[in-house]
């Protein structure tokens, strides 16, 4: 198999990640924070490791505020949910993944918040202008699809911030594509939603919330915490109060090692996959009857979306995957981005840092045969 998918879960993960988890199944017995004999002290430790190791990716000195969770879509659901009262407005971008326009499209038909989503420009970028001038008194959050899980194409996080930032209004970053191959620390946002089993080529089933200063979610979920277990409500403090019950042990540990190797390896792995994108962006341009989308010139990370001239990109998708290529054909969960596109789904390939050029190649000369 050529493992072009990479944008849903990164795949392989490095023998590292497989061992540390394993290692926890063989040797740690014991819960996290419920005991004081070796295996829980032992467990503890690894949570608090991995804590320090993402708070180091952020280069943010309080890894307490690094909440675990079960990938993305619930750390993104963990800060909106926790974030908005009755009321509020909310600034969207059209690039949006469904674990953002779901949850909000809830509140908005309920009539709990007002939805605001902001055109882009023809290269698909947001303006940080255009949010300045959106910013309102009921504004009260800014969600910001970092890159794109269609085009590629990463905003302008860092104006976005900043022009948030003057207004009052917390930036929630959804890093689903960029967390583990862009630099995050520089855009400032106020939150930020990570997958763990993505760019941070941890294992599926884990995810991180960082949560900034100043910002307290109420928890979705409560219970116990191993902390403060005389009183019977949740506990204020992070990351207990959106903690509660047993942590998967075993995933963070290979999460862990997955930050690693990306603190090893992060500014390389990001131009790499830059390179291997544009070889598959180029190649793919040069056969006629493809439309390769996302505008040449933007920033982006490595993935690359086209169509077959109006073939449906799901039946290409199968196509290709009988000749031994894993992509991702239809809407990739972001609606507006394709209708904003003028498609209905496409052919997605998603590079990750062990891909290779003969893997892009491969894949340009089985398009290349398809169009024929
Ligand atoms: N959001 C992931 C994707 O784009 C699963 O495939």
């Amino acid at each position: 198999m050529i493992y072009l998918d990479n944008a849903a879960t990164s795949f392989p993960k490095p023998p590292e990640v497989i061992r540390a988890m394993a290692g926890v199944m063989e040797k740690i017995g014991g819960n996290p924070g419920r005991a004081g004999h070796a295996g829980a002290l032992a467990g503890g430790r690894i949570m608090e490791n991995c804590r320090e190791l993402a708070a180091q990716y952020l280069r943010v000195s309080t890894p307490e505020n690094i909440i675990f969770c079960l990938n993305c879509t619930d750390a993104l659901n963990m800060a909106i949910r926790g974030t908005l009262h009755q009321g509020d407005e909310v600034i969207v971008s059209h690039g949006e993944h469904n674990a953002v326009m779901r949850p909000l499209m809830g509140y908005h038909a309920a009539g709990k918040i007002t939805l605001r989503m902001l055109p882009p420009d023809e290269r698909g970028l947001l303006s940080p202008d255009a949010v300045r001038a959106a910013i309102g008194p009921k504004t009260a959050l800014c969600v910001l699809c970092h890159a794109s899980n269609v085009t590629g194409v990463i905003q302008p996080a860092r104006e976005i911030a900043r022009a948030c930032h003057e207004k009052g209004v917390p930036l929630l970053l959804d890093a689903a594509q960029t967390a583990g191959t862009e630099d995050l620390a520089p855009i400032h946002a106020d939150m930020i939603a990570m997958p763990g089993h993505k760019g941070l080529l941890g294992p599926m089933g884990t995810g991180l919330l960082y949560v900034g200063k100043g910002i307290l979610p109420r928890p979705l979920r409560e219970g116990g915490t191993g902390s403060a277990s005389e009183s019977m409500l949740q506990p204020a403090m992070l990351p207990d109060r959106l903690e509660s019950g047993t942590a998967n042990l075993p995933g963070i540990a290979g999460l862990s090692q997955g930050l690693k190797f990306i603190l090893r390896h992060q500014g390389a792995i990001a131009e790499y996959e830059h390179f291997l994108a544009l070889r598959l962006r180029q190649g793919l341009k040069n056969i006629s009857g493809l439309t390769v989308y996302g505008a040449d010139d933007a920033p982006r990370v490595g993935v690359v979306s086209f169509n077959i001239r109006d073939r449906d990109s799901g039946e290409v998708a199968d196509t290709l995957s009988m000749q031994k290529f894993a992509l991702r054909g239809g809407l990739h969960c972001a609606p507006a981005i394709h209708a904003w596109l003028g498609t209905r789904g496409a052919v997605r390939a998603s590079l990750g840092p062990f891909n290779t050029e003969g893997d892009v190649d491969a894949l340009i000369a089985a398009v290349g045969e398809m169009t024929k």
